[in-house]
């Protein structure tokens, strides 16, 4: 940034994956950033420079904020926010919005945050509000309402994010488009001044009315989503009637209505995000007696798809498991992340464990995770974790692929298909479909949508 005086100062509530990735982003343009934090434990790894998760360049970008002086941790209390405060003019609220268990989305770590603004002694007259956690829609003018209630106005705004796990800092940093959903003036004029280093380098930023930013989140997600349940749909097709989901894939991305992104058919999507979002969406239209068909449809096509290789498993062998081995690539539920929420393996352990398989999973990154998310069947031994992919695929029956990390593309099948009991793959990403080996091979590949798999 070149002017000291374009710099802002500001505090985020929740060092989570947007919190954290927003806050060293900001520090990285020249602003100061606080980070309010509840967990001590974040806390440590954070103030020593550490990122409690695996998301690539994140470390550098929070190392040199620190370094910098830009960017600093506190507990989120209300001694510590009473200290920062008056320096603060922005307050972002990045807390995350899990799904409760009827799917509607969990606003209570947003409502703590509100309680704690509400507590403290001075005005917040001039600081601006802003919420960058996804939100259903009404719940700035909720939030407004309640400071108003609580004697503490401040202007609420809207700042929806679009980051992706595994490309965060990049998306940050050069992202599609900037939306600012606000009717106050000074919310406008404020985050205006936040984002202009990120203008200045051609993002384009896009203002709108505060319960359109809410809604344009999910709608975004929504339609993600959508396309790859559309895409995993026409696959399941392919495979019945013979043709070839990635010729379709050609065909339809050079239609630049359609485009070429999100059209990979595959063992269907997971993520902190699109299967929350779809439910929270569900919910806001029935709340309005909207029945949401489609997104209840793109719901249903993806926790069909994620049994894709069980369903192709169960066609081979007859439906017999019994002491079969399988090995598992990919625990995570995308590359480049070691976040398992909504993974398409968990769906997909749940139903093996079932049979009388054994399972030998392997993830370049997912494998601490998956420790803790899969304590039964690691201690009932139907699941074990292994040290490398050669390792898992070792007196294999068959090897399922359910992420493309880098890792496994690099891998010659020719050199797997020895270590295996019998050569069968199924290649939940199709990251093999083009190898020529296959072609002539004796290894048993099915990929998805591809003739091969016809049934
Ligand atoms: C998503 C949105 O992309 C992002 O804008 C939003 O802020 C958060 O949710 P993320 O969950 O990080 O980001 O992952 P994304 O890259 O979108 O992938 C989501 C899931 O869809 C993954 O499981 C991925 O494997 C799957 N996917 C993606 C497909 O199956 N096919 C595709 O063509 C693309």
């Amino acid at each position: 940034m070149s002017k000291e005086s374009e710099n802002c100062e500001l505090g985020i509530f929740g060092g989570g994956y947007v919190g954290l990735v927003a806050a060293a982003g900001f520090a990285s343009v020249g602003h100061r950033v606080v980070v309010f934090e509840v967990s001590d434990e974040k806390l440590q790894l954070l103030n020593a420079g550490k990122v409690p998760f695996f998301e690539p360049g994140l470390e550098e970008l929070v190392k040199n904020g620190i370094s910098q002086k830009l960017l600093s941790f506190e507990k989120a209390t209300l001694d510590r926010l009473q200290e920062h405060l008056p320096r603060l003019q922005g307050l972002l609220l990045a807390v995350g919005t899990p799904s409760l268990p009827d799917g509607r989305t969990d606003l209570s770590y947003l409502d703590s945050v509100i309680d704690l603004l509400l507590k403290v002694p001075q005005s917040l007259e001039g600081k601006i509000l802003v919420s960058k956690s996804t939100v259903p829609v009404g719940t700035g003018e909720r939030i407004s309402k309640r400071m108003i209630e609580g004697g503490k106005p401040v202007a609420v705004a809207s700042n929806p994010e679009f980051l992706r796990q595994g490309n965060a800092v990049y998306d940050f940093l050069k992202p599609e488009r900037i939306v600012i959903g606000t009717e106050n003036v000074e919310a406008t004029e404020w985050l205006r001044k936040l984002y202009a280093p990120l203008v200045a380098n051609g993002a384009p930023l896009i203002e709108m009315n505060l319960r359109s930013a809410e809604l344009l989140k999910y709608a975004a997600n929504a339609f993600l989503a959508t396309k790859i349940s559309f895409i995993n749909e026409i696959s399941q097709l392919c495979e019945r009637v013979g043709a070839d989901i990635q010729q379709i894939h050609r065909g339809l991305a050079t239609d630049s209505r359609i485009g070429s992104k999100f059209l990979n058919a595959g063992v269907g999507f997971g993520g902190s995000c699109f299967p929350k979002d779809l439910s929270s969406l569900i919910h806001q239209g029935e709340a309005f007696s909207l029945a949401m068909s489609l997104t209840k449809s793109t719901q249903e096509v993806n926790r069909r798809q994620r049994l894709w290789a069980f369903e192709r498993l169960q066609k081979v062998w007859n439906n017999d498991f019994r002491g079969k081995t399988i090995a598992l690539w990919g625990l995570t539920f995308k590359p480049n992340t070691d976040d398992m929420r909504e993974a398409p393996a968990l769906s997909l352990i749940s139903r093996l464990i079932e049979t009388e398989a054994s399972i030998k999973a392997y993830d370049p990154q997912g494998m601490g995770e998956a420790s803790r998310l899969l304590k039964d069947p690691l201690k009932r031994g139907h699941l074990q974790l292994m040290k490398s992919p050669q390792e898992a695929v070792e007196g294999a029956d068959a090897l399922i692929i359910l992420t493309e990390w880098a890792e496994f593309e690099k891998m010659n099948l020719s050199d797997i298909k020895v270590l295996m009991r019998s050569p069968l793959i199924l290649d939940g990403r199709n990251v093999f479909s083009s190898q020529q080996p296959l072609k002539n091979s004796e290894i048993q590949y099915y990929g998805v949508g591809l003739p091969s798999a016809s049934a």
